[in-house]
């Protein structure tokens, strides 16, 4: 008898696009994984009460809080703004704080999983340290040769809009691991850290693009990159992540930057 429920989802949904408040049954899929207690993961159901407005990061937090506290994710901001909830819903990755419930088909279990392509340490939280190694990698900071300037660094609008889009990155890993070429070889640097190196190469105020650049000349770097698009598709940013990876090929190729 499951038509009764989708006809209730379904009006439920209307009303919220109305900007009404109804609530609906959910089921919320998760990818256990507790090292101490099982070797595999494990998909559990859980079915919460919710406004289909809400956003997933919501039914986690309903979850932990109100059925199994031992339910592990990372979050913090809950605003889009600090990236540490990165995660795949219904096979996609995205922010569980920027994903509202009535945009992942709640007609049907919501499955929630770890990002993939790092060690899963516990249910939705993923070993990030070599994420932010090839991050620590390309020197994501300012370097200046010369005296210190007497006064503050100019830079016009066009030079500033060169890595504009770039400087919006949240470090969140979606890119980085929604990337098949990270996925068969985790050595490759991955998009979120070329564009982290974007940002500064292409910065007029920065003495060290050719560093930065001879650093993803690697085998492991920019070239590794196939041009899937994955990683664009994935920014919740929304940052022309393959545009970035392309424009510091051409730099590698043309030293212009
Ligand atoms: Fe996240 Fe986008 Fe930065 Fe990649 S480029 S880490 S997807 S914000
Ligand atoms: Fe990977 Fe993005 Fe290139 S998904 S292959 S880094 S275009
Ligand atoms: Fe900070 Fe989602 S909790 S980006």
């Amino acid at each position: 008898m499951s038509t009764p429920t989708v006809e209730k989802h379904s009006a439920a949904l209307d009303a919220a696009e109305a900007g009404g408040t109804e609530l609906i049954t959910v089921t919320l899929r998760i990818r256990r994984f507790n090292p101490e207690e099982h070797a595999d993961p494990v998909w559990v159901d859980y079915q919460l009460e919710m406004d289909p407005k809400e956003r997933v990061l919501d039914a986690l937090n309903k979850v932990k809080w109100e059925q199994d506290g031992t339910l592990t994710y990372r979050r913090s901001c809950a605003h889009g703004i600090c990236g540490s909830d990165a995660m795949r819903i219904n096979g996609r990755n995205r922010l569980a704080c920027k994903t509202l419930i009535k945009d992942v088909n709640p007609e049907k279990p919501i499955t929630v999983e770890a990002i993939k392509g790092l060690a899963v340490l516990k249910d939705l939280i993923v070993d990030m340290d070599p994420f932010f190694q090839a991050y620590k990698d390309v020197m994501p900071f300012l370097i200046t040769e010369g005296n210190q300037p007497t006064r503050e660094r100019l830079q016009s609008a066009e030079e500033r809009e060169r890595f504009d889009d770039t400087t919006k990155c949240i470090l969140c890993a979606a890119c980085t691991s929604s990337c098949p070429v990270f996925w068969n070889d985790g050595q490759y640097f991955g998009p979120a850290a070329i564009v982290n190196a974007h940002r500064f190469i292409f910065d007029s105020r920065d003495d060290a693009a050719e560093q930065r650049l001879e650093i993803l000349n690697d085998r492991e770097g920019v070239w590794r990159c196939r041009t899937t698009f994955n990683c664009s598709e994935a920014c919740p940013r929304g940052i022309e992540v393959t545009k970035a990876i392309q424009e510091v090929k051409r730099a590698l190729v043309t030293r212009r930057f």
